[in-house]
């Protein structure tokens, strides 16, 4: 079997799509990849990792080469609020990378390349509400121009040179196992954080800032069943809108509330992170997705707080 690579595997998502992916193909047969960020332990003892700087041209191709790859997950990305600080390193990860990992996927023969992007490939003219699959995208954020960017050049080489590229516009994607701290929707993460330390939270996003977000299961299961999609149904490429949950700050501190008892939340507004959520859809029609692939999520906000808490606790060292 040709190798499967997954990019950014000590990312948020990569930490948890490596191990999905080995469960699923073999543990020997999937190639975890990191650059900077150590990967975590159990992606490093779990199977095969290497080191891989995705904006380095030359590197990323004799890597693809090299190790017979066959499918590529590529996870790296500098989230939302830092590619605002950092546009120089957005701009070569973001940018450069994505054009790195698909011209190396060319010239190598893989078979099929899945590429994420976002809610933020979406703007302040956007119709917020169900936000359509098709519609206007003119994001005001690094993140969200280099996520536009990649879906028009995933959809250019599955298109003008035929090769399988897939991608989603994920939401803001909650999890335990790797917290994210570079982007807008890190809030409902941190708020479980802060609610099993000290049973309270500084929410830096204002109560009534609604956003489309989605559990890591579901997450990690939209990117393989939409891997694994039969081709021949598939209308769009890389630009398909997956809705799961739709929530405010305060819709979630209360969930958290009705279980952490003494739970208290308060606000105090990060003006960056508060115009990149206003610029980002309220809810995602996700229509193409269930249409063309069968997307269904599993998890509402009630049984997502139920599990990040449960495992966020033993993983804190709280076992109760
Ligand atoms: N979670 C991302 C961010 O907040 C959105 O894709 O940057």
């Amino acid at each position: 079997m040709k190798k499967i690579l997954v990019t950014g595997a000590a990312g948020q998502i990569g930490s948890e799509l490596a191990p999905a992916l080995r469960e699923r193909h073999g543990a020997e047969n999937v190639i975890a990849a990191g650059h900077r960020t150590p990967l975590p332990n159990d992606v490093q003892k779990s199977g095969p990792s290497v080191t891989l700087d995705v904006t380095d041209h030359a590197e990323v191709m004799s890597a693809v080469g090299d190790l017979g790859i066959g499918t590529i997950y590529h996870m790296s990305s500098i989230l939302s609020a830092l590619a605002e600080s950092n546009r120089q390193t957005a701009h070569a990860v973001n940018i450069n990378g994505a054009y790195n990992v698909l011209e190396a996927a060319v010239a190598h023969g893989v078979e099929q390349v899945i590429i994420p992007s976002s809610i933020a490939a979406f703007g302040p003219d956007t119709p917020q509400d169900s936000t359509p699959n098709e519609t206007i995208q003119r994001p005001n954020t690094l993140y969200g121009i280099s996520k536009v960017f990649g879906e028009h050049l995933g959809n250019y080489y599955q298109e003008k040179l035929g090769l399988d590229v897939r991608g989603l516009r994920l939401p803001g994607i909650i999890s335990w196992k790797t917290e994210p701290t570079a982007g807008t929707t890190d809030y409902a993460v941190a708020i479980f954080y802060g609610a099993i330390r000290e049973q309270r939270y500084t929410c830096y996003l204002s109560s009534d800032t609604r956003l489309p977000m989605m559990y890591m299961p579901d997450c990690i299961k939209s990117i393989i069943d939409l891997a694994e999609a039969d081709a021949s149904s598939l209308k769009h490429h890389a630009d398909f809108n997956v809705g799961a949950v739709s929530f405010t700050p305060s819709e979630i501190g209360a969930a958290v509330a009705a279980r952490v008892q003494g739970f208290e939340m308060d606000y105090e507004i990060d003006l960056l992170r508060q115009a990149i959520a206003d610029s980002w859809p309220n809810s995602l029609d996700d229509t193409a997705a269930r249409e063309e692939w069968g997307w269904s999520p599993s998890y509402d906000l009630d049984s997502m707080t139920d599990d990040m808490l449960e495992n966020l606790k033993i993983k804190l060292g709280d076992g109760g």
